[in-house]
C-alpha cells in the first residue's frame, strides 16, 4: 500500500474537521458558517485526496455520506427499548391535571421540576452506536420494530458517524429527522424546475427522503436531526440523574439538541414555556407542532413508569394544527387595491391555526395550475402565525370524478374592464386603476386603516356604501363628509355619524410616514414609507424625486423606485394629495437624525407576558414609533425586557444575562418621557 505523506494525512484530518464544523454550525447552531460553494470545495478536495490515497478512506469520513446502491426493501429491526408515543394535551386544564397526577403518584407536595423542549414535527429515529461508531439506524415503526434505514441516516450530515473521545461502549440515541424550512423551500423549487413532485410540507419531504430505498437520493436531500433522549447506554460517564443532563451530554457528543430547551418548575413554568414557544414558533428554522414536558428526574421517571403505550412522566402540549384538509367549493377572483386579481379558494369551513377559515389564497394563476387545484378537490390548507391561509396542495387520492378547472377571467369581475397580465409577471391586473370601485374601496379602506390614517369607525361596510352611492371617490372626499350625509346611510345613527366625522377630523394630524403609507403606493409597505419619510424629510422633495434619487434611499431598489415615481407622476394622484392638504391633513416635521432625538433610538426591546393597558402589538408600535427596536428573542444585546403578567422563561433568561427588566408601569413611564 502506498505510504501516505504526513502533509496529506494532516490535510485530510483538517478538512474532515472543517466539514464537521460546518455541518454542526448549519444544523445544530442554525448559524451557517460557510457558503455551499465553499463547503463543496472542501468536500471535493477531501474526495480527491482520498481517491489519490485510498488508504485514507475511513468509514466515518464525510465523503462516505453519499449513499449506496438501492436496497430491495428495508430490513426489520427490533428495538431493544421500545419507542413509545406521547400522550397529547390541548389545553391548560389537561396540563394542570397532568401535573396533579404526577404530584399524587410521587407523593410530592412541592413543585415538580420539568425538562421542556420543542415537539419537532418530523420522524422519530433511533441511532445505535458501538464503541463510538454509528452501526444501526432505525425508524420508529410500530414502536417495537422499525425499518433499518442505516444507509439513509448515514447520509444525514447532522448525525455524527463517529462520536468524540470518551464515548460509551454502547449508546442508543433517540431523536427526530426533519427538514429545515429553508431547505424545504429550496428542494421544492428544484423539484418544480425539474417537473418533479412538490412536497406539501417539510415533514412529508423529510419522510419521503428518509424512506428511499436508494440512499443516494437521500444524500441529495438536506435532512436535519435533533436528539431528544437516550434509549439505552452501556458504559461510564452517561449521566443518570436528570433528563436535562442527558441532553447536555448528547450535545457534548456533538448531537444537535434544541437550543430552546429549558428546565422549569410547576404548572406556571410549563404554561410560560408554552406561550413563549408559541410566539417563537413562526420564526424557528423548522416546524414544531407543540412542546414536550418531561419530569426531569430520571428516578422519578422510573417510578412513574408507563401506561400502555405512553410514559406517565411526559406529555405533548400541542399547538393548534397549522394544516387541515377541506373541500374546495369554488374558486373566486378578488380584486386588490392595486388591481391585482387573486384567485381565492372558497372552502368548506374548517378550523386551522386556532381560527375558522372559509377562504384561502391561491396566490395567482400559475400557482393554481402548478398545484392543479380544481373545484371539488380536497386540499391541504395551511395557516401559520398571522399569515393569510393558503392552499398548500391537493390530496390527489381524494379527487372526485367530476372537478371543474379554474380559468382566469378576461374581464375584471368588479368593473368589467379588461384584465392584463404583463410579460414576465405572475399577476393579472384590472387595467381601470382608481376608476374600478374595487380598487377605490380597498384604497380607501387601506387609507383609513389602523396603521395608516387610523380613522376609527370607517369600516368596510360604511366605505362600501360611500363608494357605491358615489359620495366618496378619493381619500380627499372623506374630509368633506358631513354628519348629515353620513346619518342618512343604512345602519348609521346620528351619534355614530358624529363619531365618524370626529374620527376623520382627528386623523388630520398624522406623521409623514403614515401619510406616505396611507397613499397605497404599490410596493410601499410600512417600512419603506418610514425609510422614505426619514430620507426626504418632507413630501415635496419626495414628489419631485426621480428614480435615481429614490434609489439613494437605503433598501430601495429599482422596482420600488419605479412604483413611487409612477405614482407621483400621475396628475390624478398629485391632485388628491393637494386636496388632502387643503382639507387640513398635516404632519409634524421629521427630524432626519432619527426618531425625534429619542433616547429610545437604537435600543432593543423584548416583550413577554400579558400587559394590562395595551396589547403587545400596541406596545411594539409605540416603542418603534420612538425609534426603538422590538425582537422576539432575548440575547446579550437586548437592552430591556418588558415583562407583563405570566412572563415565562424569558424573564429567567433576562436575569441570567443581566438584561434590564421593565414592568408595565416602568415602560409607560419611559414612553411618556419621550412624548
Ligand atoms: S420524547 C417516551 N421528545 O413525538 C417518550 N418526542 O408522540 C418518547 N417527538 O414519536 C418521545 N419531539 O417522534 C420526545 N422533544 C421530543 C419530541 C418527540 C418530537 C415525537 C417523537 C415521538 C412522538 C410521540
Amino acid at each position: 500500500m502506498a505510504r501516505i505523506p504526513p502533509e496529506v494525512l494532516k490535510r485530510a484530518k483538517q478538512l474532515r474537521k472543517q466539514i464537521g464544523q460546518a455541518n454542526y454550525a448549519y444544523y445544530a447552531l442554525d448559524a451557517p458558517q460557510i457558503s455551499d460553494a465553499e463547503y463543496d470545495r472542501l468536500f471535493r478536495e477531501l474526495q480527491r485526496l482520498e481517491s489519490d490515497y485510498p488508504a485514507l478512506v475511513t468509514h466515518d469520513s464525510p465523503t462516505q455520506r453519499v449513499g449506496d446502491a438501492p436496497l430491495p426493501g428495508f430490513e426489520t429491526v427490533q428495538h431493544v427499548t421500545p419507542m413509545l408515543s406521547l400522550n397529547n394535551a390541548f389545553d391548560e386544564d389537561e396540563i394542570i391535571a397532568f401535573d396533579r397526577r404526577i404530584k399524587g403518584a410521587l407523593g410530592e407536595s412541592g413543585e415538580i421540576e420539568y425538562a421542556v423542549e420543542p415537539k419537532f414535527d418530523g420522524l422519530a429515529v433511533s441511532l445505535g452506536y458501538q464503541s463510538g461508531a454509528l452501526v444501526l439506524g432505525a425508524t420508529r415503526g410500530d414502536g417495537y420494530a422499525g425499518e433499518d434505514v442505516t444507509a439513509n441516516l448515514r447520509t444525514i450530515r447532522a448525525i455524527p458517524l463517529r462520536l468524540p473521545e470518551g464515548a460509551p461502549k454502547t449508546l442508543e440515541v433517540r431523536g427526530e429527522v426533519l427538514m429545515l424550512r429553508r431547505d424545504f423551500e429550496k428542494l421544492n423549487e428544484e423539484q418544480a424546475a425539474r417537473g418533479e413532485k412538490i412536497f406539501a410540507n417539510p415533514r412529508n419531504a423529510a419522510a419521503g427522503s428518509l424512506r428511499q430505498l436508494d440512499s443516494r437520493v437521500t444524500a441529495t436531500r438536506r435532512l436535519a436531526f435533533f436528539a431528544y433522549g437516550i434509549g439505552s447506554a452501556g458504559g461510564d460517564h452517561v449521566p443518570d440523574n436528570t433528563h436535562s443532563r442527558q441532553l447536555e451530554y448528547l450535545q457534548s457528543m456533538l448531537f444537535p439538541v434544541a437550543s430552546q430547551r429549558d428546565v422549569v418548575s410547576g404548572v406556571t413554568g410549563l404554561l410560560g414555556y408554552y406561550q413563549d414557544m408559541g410566539e417563537q414558533r413562526a420564526s424557528l428554522p423548522y416546524d414544531i407542532d407543540g412542546v414536550v414536558y418531561k419530569v426531569n428526574s430520571l428516578r422519578a421517571q422510573r417510578d412513574l413508569g408507563f401506561a400502555s403505550r405512553a410514559p406517565r412522566f411526559a406529555v405533548a402540549h400541542k399547538f393548534p394544527a397549522q394544516e387541515e384538509i377541506t373541500e374546495v367549493l369554488g374558486i373566486d377572483v378578488q380584486v386588490g387595491r392595486t388591481g391585482a386579481l387573486t384567485p381565492v379558494a372558497r372552502l368548506a369551513p374548517l378550523r386551522v391555526g386556532g381560527v375558522t377559515v372559509n377562504n384561502a389564497t391561491l396566490h395567482n394563476e400559475d400557482e393554481v395550475n402548478r398545484k392543479d387545484v380544481r373545484i371539488g378537490d380536497h386540499v391541504i390548507v395551511r395557516r401559520a402565525g398571522d399569515v393569510i391561509p393558503e392552499v398548500v396542495a391537493v390530496v390527489a387520492e381524494r379527487r372526485p370524478k367530476k372537478t371543474v378547472k379554474f380559468v382566469m377571467p378576461a374581464k375584471c369581475p368588479i368593473c368589467r374592464s379588461a384584465v392584463e397580465r404583463l410579460e414576465g409577471e405572475a399577476v393579472a391586473r384590472c387595467t381601470a386603476g382608481l376608476y374600478c370601485p374595487a380598487q377605490r374601496k380597498q384604497a380607501l379602506w387601506h387609507f383609513a386603516s389602523r396603521r395608516a390614517m387610523d380613522i376609527e369607525g370607517l369600516g368596510e361596510k360604511l366605505l362600501d356604501q360611500l363608494v357605491e352611492r358615489g359620495l366618496v371617490e378619493s381619500a380627499a372626499d372623506l374630509y368633506e363628509l358631513t354628519a348629515e350625509t353620513l346619518a342618512g346611510l343604512a345602519r348609521m345613527g346620528e351619534k355614530s355619524a358624529a363619531n365618524v366625522v370626529a374620527a376623520i377630523k382627528a386623523s388630520k394630524k398624522t406623521s409623514l410616514d403614515r401619510f406616505i403609507y396611507a397613499l397605497g403606493i404599490r410596493n410601499v409597505g410600512e417600512q419603506t414609507a418610514k425609510d422614505l419619510a426619514t430620507h426626504f424629510g418632507n413630501l415635496e422633495a419626495l414628489i419631485q424625486a426621480d428614480e435615481g434619487t429614490l434609489q439613494d434611499v437605503s433598501d430601495i431598489g429599482p422596482v420600488v423606485a419605479a412604483s413611487v415615481h409612477r405614482f407621483f407622476s400621475e396628475p390624478h394622484n398629485r391632485k388628491v394629495i393637494e386636496r388632502l392638504v387643503t382639507n387640513g391633513v398635516h404632519w409634524e416635521k421629521v427630524d432626519k437624525t432619527g426618531a425625534r432625538g429619542s433616547v429610545l433610538a437604537g435600543k432593543s426591546f423584548v416583550l413577554t407576558g400579558t400587559l394590562g393597558n395595551m396589547t403587545r402589538d400596541e406596545a411594539r408600535q409605540r416603542i418603534e414609533s420612538l425609534g426603538g427596536k422590538v425582537s422576539g428573542s432575548i440575547s446579550k444585546r437586548t437592552d430591556y425586557l418588558v415583562a407583563g403578567d405570566k412572563p415565562g422563561s424569558k424573564l429567567d433568561k433576562a436575569q441570567q444575562l443581566g438584561v434590564a427588566v421593565l414592568n408595565e408601569p416602568a415602560l409607560l413611564e419611559l414612553l411618556s418621557q419621550e412624548r
